[in-house]
């Protein structure tokens, strides 16, 4: 056995932290955010040694696909910028990946997949399906992958009701979550609408912009793509103000995402509503241990409070 085939510890086995979304029992609310780690079995196997309460793989799409060019990723003081390009292997060697991982871990893993068209929405979603992932997240908002109608899928409430339904049909016993832009307008109403379609969860959001970095020796765009979405510590109040939104329009579990590389960020998702969170580019800036620090704080702030369990603050911002 590897050193990597363990079970998540991350929260120090503190029963308090447990949540469920759709069905699907975390042992902790952090999740590993999609496209951080999650190309493999073995690189999302660092997040649940790490203590990740589930893991999400990188979105894939129908056929392998390159993405840009280096440089895709640029760090700066307040978070990331990147325009990987949805670069991945395609949705049956993803398949196969997940497959792996359920074999080696018992963490639950989340596929995630994006597709050019609604239905091939629905054929990705099938194909991975054959993997087992405990859930299915759908990438309607990648600020890079535009529909045939040239704006991202996630920023028509039309088109992503009939992904949803489309996927729905396809990943048939699996749940389905639907990761949202904060570009979208009305991102409440949109969340709503995506649970009336029939979806598991909500995952808010994805990452904001785009933007641009411009290195001032070179005088040019740093990012080969030269605009990128931006993602960390920077985005943490817009994620806070999208769950609170759509936490007030929708009863499905949120899982709240952008921004957290500490509990207090964490415990902020929770309390505009979010049922677990999701982490990104925290694990490039707080590293692995991101996951068992933030469940060790939020363990230390149950104490404080005197609380029973993280479910009895989530939405309390609310009140
Ligand atoms: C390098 C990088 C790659 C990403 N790739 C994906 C992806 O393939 N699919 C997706 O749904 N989100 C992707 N995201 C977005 C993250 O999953 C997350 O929603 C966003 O970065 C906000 O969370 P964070 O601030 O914790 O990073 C990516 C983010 C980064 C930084």
């Amino acid at each position: 056995m590897s050193t990597l085939d363990v079970t998540s510890t991350g929260s120090g086995g503190d029963p308090r932290l447990a949540v469920r979304i759709a069905g699907i029992a975390l042992p902790n609310p952090t999740v590993l955010a999609s496209g951080i780690l999650g190309m493999s079995a073995s690189s999302c196997g660092f997040a649940v040694a790490h203590g990740a309460g589930a893991v999400t793989f990188k979105s894939c799409g129908l056929e392998p696909r390159g993405g840009h060019p280096c440089p895709a990723v640029v760090p700066y003081e307040h978070g990331l910028l990147n325009a990987i390009g949805l670069s991945n292997p395609g949705a049956e060697r993803m398949a196969e990946e997940i497959a792996q991982f359920r074999s080696r871990f018992e963490v639950p893993v989340f596929a995630s997949i994006f597709g050019r068209t609604v239905d091939e929405f629905g054929t990705v979603a099938a194909i991975v399906a054959g993997g087992r992932p405990d859930l299915i997240e759908v990438n309607v908002s990648c600020p890079n992958v535009e529909s045939e109608f040239g704006t991202p899928f996630g920023l028509d409430p039309g088109l992503t009701a009939a992904i949803t339904r489309v996927v729905k049909k396809a990943a048939k016993d699996i749940p389905v979550a639907i990761k949202l832009s904060p570009q979208a307008h009305g991102i409440g109403r949109l969340a709503r609408t995506c649970q009336d379609a029939g979806a598991d969860a909500i995952t808010a959001i994805n990452t904001v912009g785009p933007g641009m970095i411009i290195d001032p020796e070179l005088r040019r765009p740093v990012l080969s793509n030269r605009v990128g979405g931006l993602s960390g510590g920077a985005i943490l109040p817009v994620a806070v103000r999208c769950v609170y939104e759509i936490a007030s329009q929708v009863t499905i579990p949120i899982i709240g995402t952008g921004g957290v590389s500490r509990a207090e960020h964490a415990l902020q998702l929770v309390l505009a509503g979010a049922t677990a969170v999701g982490i990104g580019s925290g694990v490039r800036e707080g590293g692995d241990a991101v996951f068992s620090s933030v469940c060790r704080g939020l363990s230390a702030y149950l104490d404080r409070h005197g609380l029973d369990c993280l479910e009895t603050v989530r939405g309390a911002a609310h009140a």
